[in-house]
């Protein structure tokens, strides 16, 4: 993960900008930061380990002078979090300034041989890169931009990188290769950074890099080539309709929280998506003789929700694999025939990327579903329907499972529609039912926040919870039960409600609590005995339910209640209260919702 930014100006003072760009990113990791810029001939340089606020407290990141700099935020993959490891990173001359997001796989080889005649003072991957660029111009006398494309032909691995260097202090030279990074393109100055958000503050319009390609990058000029093949590239350059507000917190106190209440306009404008694109994407997946779904994560649960719908709407058959196992599970399955539907809202989690290349190289179609433009996962694909939740910062994914949701219950009507499985009629009104989740959502949040607080607050302690649904509500269990642990740190499970009785129900002793999802659909009388099962234990059941669901009332310690939804789609407004539960309890215990320890928002390593 990481985030990376580099920037260069015609007439001001880079620092403050950099830092504000870093903070943007800083839910790509938060264990250490710093900042390099070029002033009369020498880096200046200012780096510790901690969250950007403290660095900035205590070192002032906006004091250091220089039209041109560079940045990162760090989540730490090689070396502890320290200052020492923090970048950005130097060479032996103290000439060179490098910034990485991505892991350099050949490091150690390559640190080997380097360390012969350099001196290293990380433990870092990262740091093999201005070493090699310093070999490179002192045997060679070549410009930073050649020096920088022949060192990372001889890395190995995955990387965006942006350099600077003292000698050429008009120049930032970045490049990628399965790490993210855009370039912006500004009025006497240009960037470049992890993703757009960083960069909304300065410029709209932003170029794209591909994988393998390099850029020189001047206040004035950009020019991009590919590392290996000197192949001149002309961008491909967007304008981006997200506002810098977007990714701010606008009077919540955490943006985990904001996202949540964000959700009703995000849905809206999801649906709101043009009925050709679904059209489109609803055909390709019809057309497949093998559908295999995959993502990561949240994106996972919003996959096997479609999986679910899919079944149940369109009788179309699909399987959905998690992408970290794609790979082994379909070793021998992919080939023309098969076509893949991976979700992702970052459009940049490496495992998912890796099952799309995999499947890919195998023949395999992809359609893609992400709520970021240009984002790499679109850029594989043949298709990319985009998700219109703006920009999410909080690292636990909200707004953007809700959109997934969404979008996959409008491809699958579409199918029913084209494969007629489905009357007219009956589409019709669950599309009529499917446009109204924007408003129950609105109103779950407006009459149940403060009840969910206050069961947040009462089991805020408990050491356990296990959370359990049937039918497409075990996908909204499982969603559940992540963000609890995601972000208030407590073990939770999540089952199929009927299989917790071959396990799970071993564990339960009186005072456990057990969250159940149950819609009013097929699934619906059989959990009401598998409540009983936990109940007779001594568990605390706290049900999420449909309004005036009496059966389920009378079974339950609490009863958080969810205006009717057609019950395909329960995962939509179900997965509400237990956003809010997640973030009521790990507040109360005194966590940053926004900042979860040991994760980041975009996890770019297999
Ligand atoms: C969600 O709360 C998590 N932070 C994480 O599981 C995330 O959903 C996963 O990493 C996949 O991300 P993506 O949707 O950007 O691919």
């Amino acid at each position: 993960m990481c985030g990376i930014v580099g920037i260069i100006e015609k007439n001001s003072s880079v620092s403050p900008l950099i830092h504000e760009a870093l903070k943007r990113l800083e839910y790509r990791g938060y264990d250490s930061a710093g900042i390099a810029t070029i002033h009369q001939n020498s880096i200046c340089i200012k780096k510790d380990k901690g969250k950007i606020d403290e660095i900035h407290q205590k070192l002032d990141l906006d004091s250091l002078p220089g039209r041109i700099g560079i940045g990162h935020t760090r989540w730490a993959t090689h070396g502890l979090p320290s200052k020492i490891n923090a970048h950005p990173h130097l060479d032996c001359t103290k000439k060179i300034a490098v910034v990485h997001n991505g892991i350099i796989e050949n490091f150690l080889e390559l640190r080997e041989d380097l360390e012969r005649r350099h001196r290293f003072e990380s433990e870092t991957d990262t740091e093999v890169i201005p070493h090699l660029i310093e070999e490179i111009i002192l045997k060679t006398r070549c410009d930073l931009y050649t020096a920088t494309r022949k060192a990372l032909q001889k890395i190995r691995g995955t990387y965006a990188i942006v350099v600077i260097y003292v000698e050429e202090p008009n120049v930032l030279v970045c490049a990628r290769n399965e790490s993210p990074l855009v370039i912006g393109i500004g009025k006497n100055a240009n960037y470049c950074a992890s993703d757009i958000t960083a960069l909304l503050p300065f410029t709209k319009k932003i170029a794209l890099l591909n994988d393998g390609e390099i850029a020189a990058i001047n206040y004035d000029k950009i020019h991009v080539e590919t590392i290996n093949g000197e192949v001149v590239v002309k961008p491909e350059i967007y304008d981006i309709s997200w506002s810098p507000e977007m990714a701010q917190k606008g009077g919540y106190p955490h943006f985990m929280l904001k996202e949540i209440h964000e959700q009703p306009h995000a849905l809206t404008g999801t649906l709101l998506i043009r009925p050709e694109i679904i059209d489109q994407v609803a055909r390709a997946l019809n057309d497949s003789k093998k559908l295999y779904i995959t993502a990561a994560g949240t994106s996972n649960h919003a996959g096997l929700a479609g999986k679910y719908m899919f079944s149940k709407l369109s009788a179309l058959q699909s399987q959905a694999i998690i992408s970290s196992e794609f790979q082994e599970s379909t070793t021998n399955l992919i080939d023309q025939d098969t076509t893949i539907l991976a979700i992702s809202q970052s459009g940049e989690t490496a495992d998912t990327l890796n099952a799309v290349r995999f499947a890919k190289n195998n023949g395999a179609k992809i359609i893609s579903v992400t709520n970021v433009m240009g984002s790499t996962i679109s850029r594989l694909s043949d298709l990319t329907l985009y998700t219109q939740a703006g920009p999410e910062i909080g690292v636990a994914a909200t707004k953007t499972f809700i959109v997934q949701l969404a979008s996959l219950a409008l491809i699958s009507l579409q199918i029913a529609e084209i494969r007629g499985v489905l009357e007219s009629r009956e589409v019709d009104q669950l599309r009529e039912g499917l446009m109204q989740t924007p408003k129950i959502v609105e109103k779950t949040l407006k009459k149940e926040e403060s009840l969910v607080r206050d069961i947040a607050y009462e089991y805020a302690y408990k050491p356990n919870f296990l959370f359990l649904g049937r039918g497409i509500s075990t996908t909204t269990a499982m969603e559940g039960s992540l963000k609890l642990k995601e972000i208030a740190y407590i073990h939770s499970e999540a089952y199929p409600a009927g299989e917790s009785k071959h396990g799970p129900i071993a564990l339960i002793e009186p005072g456990f609590p057990v969250v159940f999802i149950t819609p009013p659909d097929e699934t619906h009388e059989k959990i009401i005995g598998n409540i009983m099962e936990v109940k007779a234990r001594g568990a605390k059941i706290i049900s999420i339910a449909e309004q005036n669901d009496h059966d389920i009332k009378k079974l339950s310690d609490k009863i958080i209640s969810i205006p009717p939804t057609p019950t395909p789609f329960s995962p939509i407004t179900y997965i509400v209260p237990l956003q809010l539960l997640a973030y009521y309890i790990a507040t109360k215990r005194g966590f940053d919702p926004d900042k979860p320890r040991n994760l980041a928002k975009s996890v770019t390593v297999l």
